[in-house]
């Protein structure tokens, strides 16, 4: 008997007092520093919101100014980090790539001042700088291509998307890829923000601390559902398919990828704003078989799943948007890594806050005092 009770995942259990965001799976609300995120998404932009977050209050137009001035400067990398970056083999995941080089500037802005708000300021700029032109940079090398520099007259997801493509994105697609951002910003205390606390809380580097929430948002389970979805839509293949790739799904007993949520247990707020975007980017650059199929999966989906309390969720129609965007899936989840860095930072600079080492406990189920046996005996 220890008195405690084990819940495994942690489900339920308050692991830290927060107000960065809210969260109600019930009625599908979700709220940045108590603002909706419907309204966040339609009139904010994704560094506006970043900046709220990270700091709590919406930015004046100066201290707005001033920000996107820092990003804007500090997008570029060290041609140390680029040439680090050159030697990853092209084969590997571009999360991987992106732990390795979050981590990496660790190495080149080691100074660390945590109680000093300056510090803070240039750290959380760096790394929301710097990110997307790592995940740029890595796209372009392991094609056989010099990285694309960041362009100053573009915002931060026009330019984001010229790095990709050494192209400029139409209007509405740097639009829509920026409200993304917005959507993907911050989600209460989820696997890695959780990592991104407990690394904080130790009062490592900031780089570490986003480098372990990469590693954590990479696993299927978290970040890396938008790019099964593809890769589920190219295996179903045609509207006529869904229904029976369905039930072998229910039959067999495996998930469907996109769908189902930890909290909500409603549709996801967020993924109702990208099927309108999805849409919206359907109606402007074409229809295609995708689309057909997505619509027709979640409404399969809704009529077998819904009592289950099992929806749409945020990366179910991100995947959708980021492909017709043509961005490659492997690309999908280091996208999700640059949005969410900001809720990372937020949570890392609420977590100094009030810090307090996080060392939880554990239900041993070994047994005592068992004899070690020589290795020939065994
Ligand atoms: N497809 C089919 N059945 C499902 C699904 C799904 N996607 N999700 C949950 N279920 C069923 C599950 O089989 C179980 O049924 P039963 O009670 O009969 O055994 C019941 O619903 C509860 O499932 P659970 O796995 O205990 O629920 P959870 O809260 O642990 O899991 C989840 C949440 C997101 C891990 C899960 O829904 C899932 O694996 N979904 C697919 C992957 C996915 O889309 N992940 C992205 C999540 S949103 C973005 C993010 O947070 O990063």
């Amino acid at each position: 008997k220890t008195g405690f009770e084990f819940k495994p995942g942690l489900e339920g259990v308050p692991v830290t007092l927060s107000s960065i965001s809210f969260v109600d799976g019930k009625k599908g609300i979700l709220e940045y520093r108590n603002i909706p995120i419907e309204e966040l998404a339609l009139k904010s932009t994704f560094l506006e919101t970043s900046y709220l977050l990270i700091w709590g209050e919406l930015p004046t137009q100066d201290e707005l100014d001033a920000f996107e001035k820092e990003i804007r400067y500090h997008r570029r990398i060290k041609y140390r980090i680029r040439d680090m970056m050159k030697c990853f083999p092209e084969s590997g995941h571009p999360m991987d790539a992106l732990q390795a080089s979050a981590a990496a500037l660790g190495l080149f802005y080691s100074r660390r001042a945590l109680d000093d708000p300056a510090y803070i300021r240039a750290a959380a700029v760096r790394l929301l700088a710097k990110i997307p032109t790592m995940v740029a940079a890595f796209q372009m090398m392991r094609k056989g291509n010099d990285p694309i520099q960041p362009r100053d007259d573009l915002d931060y997801s026009a330019n984001f998307l010229y790095m990709l493509t050494e192209e400029e994105p139409d209007p509405l697609e740097a639009r829509v890829f920026d409200i993304c951002l917005t959507l993907h910003a911050e989600h209460t205390i989820n696997a890695s923000t959780f990592s991104a606390r407990v690394t904080a809380s130790t009062l490592t580097d900031p780089y570490a601390v986003v480098a372990s929430a990469v590693g954590t948002l990479a696993g299927p389970l978290h970040g890396g559902a938008n790019e099964e979805v593809i890769d589920m839509l190219e295996a179903i293949g045609s509207v006529e398919n869904v229904r029976p790739y369905i039930e072998n799904c229910l039959k067999t007993k495996s998930k469907i990828m996109g769908f189902g949520h930890r909290v909500y247990k409603v549709k996801d707020p967020r993924a109702i704003i990208l099927q309108s975007l999805a849409e919206q980017l359907f109606e402007k650059f074409g229809r295609d078989n995708y689309y057909d199929i997505a619509v027709e999966l979640e409404r399969v989906v809704e009529e077998k799943l819904a009592y289950k309390g099992i929806y749409a969720n945020v990366d179910f129609y991100s995947g959708l948007v980021y492909r017709k965007l043509g961005i490659p899936t492997d690309l999908f989840t280091p996208i999700f890594a640059i949005s969410r860095v900001a809720g990372w930072l937020a949570h890392w600079k609420e977590q100094l806050g009030e810090n307090r080492i996080y060392r939880p406990t554990q239900i041993y189920t070994g047994t005592h005092n068992a004899p070690y046996i020589p290795i020939a005996e065994r």
